[in-house]
């Protein structure tokens, strides 16, 4: 296995309360995973990695974890996560614990103990400020809406929570707490897991002079005092000593907040021993007018692809490396938002996948991807079950003046619940998700969509993912090649190369919903005279030596040697 074995590999992401459930529970549990691990091997994933599965009040849905040393009940018990890591490691799967160290839930016994004795050493284990004349200690906001600092009376101090009023902040500076962190995540590696995706970790560095923002705009909230903090470096290059480095073959990937690329450059940068790659999401703010994610706001493509190239251009340069993806547990379905999922949903979807696939960094699938699943289009309030959507209601019809119409509107597009009904397995009651009642409705298109019928069909969503998996493990140019970008300015069509030495990967996709030309002799690029077609998701498409023909959301790979 080389170093970088991860350059040419592909990562499945399971929210495991609704991926499978293995009897009438209304959530998924491991049991259910391991039942479907036959079918990941198939898709032919390298490595899964599970969202929160530790004990928690689920309040964020397991983002808020009271123990980091337990199962949640709801989702079975340690020796079914034994049992998960044998059998995934059997298959040649790797797996991946989702780590949350920016925060606890108030439910922790450390918060606990903090509440119950100011002078306990657990104290000082979160941040904690007195409050300025009857207000907040600052006007920071909170990520899920309001003041960011909840007034605990049993202290007589406020403490941080820049997400829900049960997630408190970590206080970084503690080097105790830190030595905790990392012991718990050795003891997870111990246990047999292959690496850990970080949450929110650009934001556990505070800058320690706890100062008003502006709130002028939409990001003056406070998040340039905590995001890619004064110590954040530090920490990492800490973390990677204490924990990282005690096992060979693991990965690790950071959730950046709204972070920079020259943070991400030293994020990843091997030189510098932090970690292997990052998310980043400043690509998937293409809709949100002004700014501001609860709006309905058709994406700009041009602005997608410009910050596209230049992450992907810049972190070549400064030798970083990207994760990459369109969904995940908190975003919309890429195939509702990017593509067109009534009228060309194969095409989309497998366009959306090629564009993602064939960049330089490490593909993400999001649960439901490989199969199209779309967003739900609830009608209801009480279908959504998300703290933020519900905050976010609350918010735009109270605050905002928004009417409920307008309201439920701009949570069908938006919602993190788009991602969370249960996974498609069959078109039997709730989609063969539990055989009970879900914890959350499943979409109405079941019946159309899903594994059986997606497994059943040899021209299928999954057998696309299936052979782009492949091709990645195949040409050493999709995982190592230079990356170069054309036609940035074009309204339809993303255009990028990929090159080793004189063999060139060209990628040409076409985001409309229209028929699209794109003319060779505009790319300046050396192609043979014949190059192959590694591969096309729609019979219309063409190419001869001057031109690319694409059928709406149509995409082709072109190979040159
Ligand atoms: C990012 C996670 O992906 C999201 O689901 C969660 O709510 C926040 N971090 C807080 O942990």
């Amino acid at each position: 296995m080389t170093q970088q074995w991860w350059k040419s590999s592909v990562i499945y992401q399971i929210y495991p309360k609704s991926f499978k459930a293995s009897g009438d529970t209304p959530t998924g549990d491991l049991q259910g995973i391991i039942s479907k691990l036959d079918y990941l091997q198939k898709l032919g994933v390298d490595v899964l990695w599970l969202t929160p599965v530790y004990t928690s009040p689920q309040r964020d849905n397991g983002y808020d974890i009271s123990d980091y040393y337990s199962i949640d009940p709801s989702y079975g018990t340690m020796a079914d996560m034994q049992e998960l890591l044998a059998q995934a490691h059997s298959r040649g799967l790797k797996v991946i614990m989702d780590i949350v160290v920016n925060h606890t839930s108030t439910e922790h016994q450390w918060f606990q103990e903090a509440l119950r004795d100011r002078n306990s050493p657990f104290y000082d284990y979160y941040i904690w400020k007195d409050g300025v004349n009857g207000n907040p200690p600052t006007n920071w906001l909170s990520k899920f809406g309001g003041n960011s600092w909840q007034f605990a009376p049993e202290t007589g101090q406020h403490y941080l929570h820049l997400f829900d009023v049960t997630q408190a902040d970590l206080n970084w500076e503690n080097r105790q707490l830190r030595n905790e962190i990392y012991s718990m995540m050795r003891w997870w590696l111990d246990l047999g897991v292959d690496g850990f995706r970080l949450d929110v970790i650009n934001l556990i560095s505070k800058e320690q002079t706890f100062l008003d923002d502006t709130l002028d705009t939409a990001t003056a909230d406070g998040r340039k005092y905590y995001t890619d903090g004064p110590k954040i470096h530090d920490y990492l290059k800490e973390m990677s000593r204490e924990v990282f480095s005690r096992k060979t073959g693991i990965i690790t990937v950071g959730e950046m907040s709204s972070t920079s690329i020259a943070n991400c450059i030293r994020y990843t940068n091997p030189a510098e021993h932090e970690l292997d790659m990052v998310f980043s999401f400043h690509h998937l703010k293409v809709d949100y007018a002004d700014g501001n994610k609860w709006s309905i706001m058709h994406y700009d493509f041009l602005q997608l692809k410009k910050i596209i190239s230049d992450w992907q251009l810049q972190m070549q340069d400064g030798d970083g490396w990207n994760a990459l993806f369109w969904s995940n547990h908190d975003q919309p379905r890429a195939l509702s938002r990017f593509g067109d999922d009534k009228n060309y949903p194969y095409q989309s979807a497998t366009m959306l996948a090629t564009a993602l696939h064939c960049m330089r960094g490490t593909p993400y699938i999001y649960q439901g991807e490989e199969i199209g699943m779309t967003n739900p289009q609830f009608s209801n309030l009480e279908d959504y079950r998300d703290v933020e959507s519900i905050n976010a209601y609350n918010l735009m019809s109270s605050e905002w003046g928004y009417s409920h119409t307008q309201a439920m509107e701009i949570l069908a597009q938006k919602s993190r619940d788009n991602a969370r009904t249960p996974m498609q397995w069959d078109d039997s009651q709730h989609a063969g998700f539990t055989n009970g009642t879900p914890w959350i409705k499943a979409a109405d298109n079941y019946q159309q969509i899903n594994v059986a019928s997606a497994l059943a069909d040899s021209n299928s969503i999954f057998y696309y993912y299936q052979s782009l998996i492949q091709l990645r493990k195949k040409y050493q140019i999709i995982a190592d090649g230079e990356i170069r970008f054309y036609q940035l300015k074009h309204s339809q069509l993303l255009v990028y190369s990929r090159h080793i030495q004189s063999e060139i990967l060209l990628v040409v996709c076409n985001f409309s919903a229209e028929n699209c030309e794109l003319e060779l002799s505009s790319l300046d690029l050396a192609l043979t005279q014949a190059p192959k077609v590694m591969l096309s998701n729609d019979s219309n498409n063409m190419i001869t030596q001057e031109v690319v023909q694409l059928a709406p959301f149509g995409c082709m790979v072109i190979h040159s040697i």
